[in-house]
Parts: C-alpha cells; sequence; structure tokens
C-alpha cells in the first residue's frame, strides 16, 4: 500500500477526476490494455472503428452485446462508491469518464461527463434517433422502428466525442484544485490530454504511466483500495 498524503481533499476542495477501465475491473469487467484486456484478444480497428462496424456490424454487436450482458451483472465497487461520496463532500466535482459501463451512474456519482459515450445507448443509422435500450438484443444487427440498422451509442476511434463533452471537461480540470487520474493507461487522447492541463494532479494506477512522473503524486495500488482513503 503506498503512503498516502494527507490532507489531499478538503471540504473547500474544487476537484476534478479523470477515470479509466481500471476503475471498474475490480467490478469483473475488463480493461483494453492490461494483462488479459479486450485489446490483447481483438483488434480494436475491427471492434471499435466505424469501417470495422460497415464490414461486419453483426461480428461487432455480437460483442458489444456480450459486454452489455457482462455489464449488467457487473456492480459498483468501492472506488466507484468513493467517488460519488466525494461529490458531496467536496465543494465542486466534476468526473470525466472515458468508460461507457454506466457504473458510476449506478454508484450514484451525479456530475459525470461521458467522454466515449454509453454502452447502454443505441443509435439509429437512418433516423438519427439515440435512446437508451437495457434489453437483450437477441437478433443482431438490431434494427429502428424506422427500419434503419441501430449502432452502439458509443465513441470509436477516429470518431468525434459527444459535442461540447471535452470542451467540459477541460474547463472543469482547469478550474480544479486537483485533478485525481484513475484507472487509466492514459494512452487515448483527446481523454488523456486534460491531465497536462491540471494545476495539481495525482494517479492511481497500480502500474506505471507516461504521465506518472509529470503528476504530484502517482500512487499505486487500485483504485478501490485508494479512492476511499482520500475521502476529506
Ligand atoms: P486501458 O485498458 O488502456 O487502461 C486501464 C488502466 O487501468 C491501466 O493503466 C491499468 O494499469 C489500470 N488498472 C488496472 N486495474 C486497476 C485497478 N484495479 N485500479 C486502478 N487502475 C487499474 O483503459 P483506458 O485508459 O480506459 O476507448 O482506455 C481508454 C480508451 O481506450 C477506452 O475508453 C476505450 C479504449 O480503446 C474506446 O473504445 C474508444
Amino acid at each position: 500500500m503506498p503512503l498516502l498524503p494527507t490532507g489531499l481533499l478538503k471540504p473547500s476542495s474544487k476537484v476534478a477526476v479523470l477515470t479509466g477501465a481500471g476503475v471498474s475491473a475490480e467490478s469483473g469487467i475488463p480493461t483494453f490494455r492490461s494483462n488479459g484486456g479486450f485489446w490483447h484478444q481483438h483488434r480494436f480497428e475491427d471492434l471499435a472503428t466505424p469501417q470495422g462496424f460497415a464490414r461486419d456490424p453483426k461480428f461487432v454487436w455480437t460483442w458489444y452485446e456480450e459486454r452489455r450482458r457482462a455489464i449488467a451483472i457487473a456492480r459498483p465497487n468501492a472506488g466507484h462508491y468513493a467517488l460519488a461520496e466525494m461529490e458531496k463532500r467536496v465543494a465542486s466535482f466534476t468526473l470525466i469518464t472515458q468508460n461507457v459501463d454506466g457504473l458510476h451512474d449506478l454508484a450514484g456519482s451525479r456530475n459525470v461527463i461521458k467522454l466515449h459515450g454509453d454502452i447502454w445507448n443505441v443509435r439509429c443509422l437512418k433516423c438519427g434517433q439515440e435512446k437508451v435500450d437495457r434489453s437483450e438484443l437477441a437478433d443482431l444487427p438490431p434494427h429502428c422502428a424506422c427500419g434503419g440498422m441501430l449502432r452502439p451509442g458509443v465513441v470509436w476511434f477516429g470518431e468525434q466525442l459527444p459535442p461540447g463533452s471535452i470542451e467540459r471537461a477541460e474547463a472543469a480540470v482547469r478550474a480544479a484544485d486537483l485533478l485525481i487520474v484513475a484507472g487509466t493507461s492514459a494512452q487515448v487522447y483527446p481523454a488523456a490530454g486534460v491531465i497536462p492541463m491540471a494545476r495539481a494532479a495525482v494517479e492511481i494506477n497500480p502500474e506505471e504511466t507516461e504521465f506518472s512522473t509529470e503528476v504530484a503524486y502517482s500512487l499505486r495500488g487500485t483504485s478501490a483500495e485508494i479512492l476511499p482513503q482520500l475521502l476529506p
């Protein structure tokens, strides 16, 4: 267990948090790039690009539907709950997440910016309607009432982030006294680009990242272990 800096957060603190797949690892959801991560078993070009989807929508949907079913039975862990509690205890709080699993919502976080969308959303390629659909999608690829094909409501490589989301994330990071970076390899941009904008940052990750030497505190451990200990 790393030595934790004391008094890092106070009730008067303005906090921004950037999370990635690692915060859901202890809820049983695999990450993308750590051992056993998705991108060690699959090519991201096939599963997480518009081109991959155009080539084989059924293959892409089968993978997303498997993930949706695994996420449907996952519960938030102590890290998610600590962030929901932190939001209540500090002066201002913005949670910026790259995760699409919705576990921050389930834990009770309110001010959440989802940079990469939400796996429970589906969007019609014909009429453009986006809606929440948590049902089991039996007939893949699924279709909209208008007849158009639906796609997962997530952001793929090469696509724009949801309108205004990165601007809101950057503004929250610049306004914060502290940015907590938890469970991300910080390799995907523009999400990782907010880290250098922080006045001060603390990283929580069992592994080193490219930002480990840049941040004020690099805490080696898991988010479920460390985040509860940062609560003011
Ligand atoms: P990665 O899989 O790239 O990184 C996960 C990070 O979490 C690694 O640095 C791990 O060391 C760390 N980690 C593992 N277990 C942890 C734990 N229990 N507590 C804390 N940290 C832990 O996932 P992301 O950084 O989220 O995008 O990846 C960013 C984006 O790349 C994803 O949103 C996804 C992916 O491709 C798209 O699909 C567009």
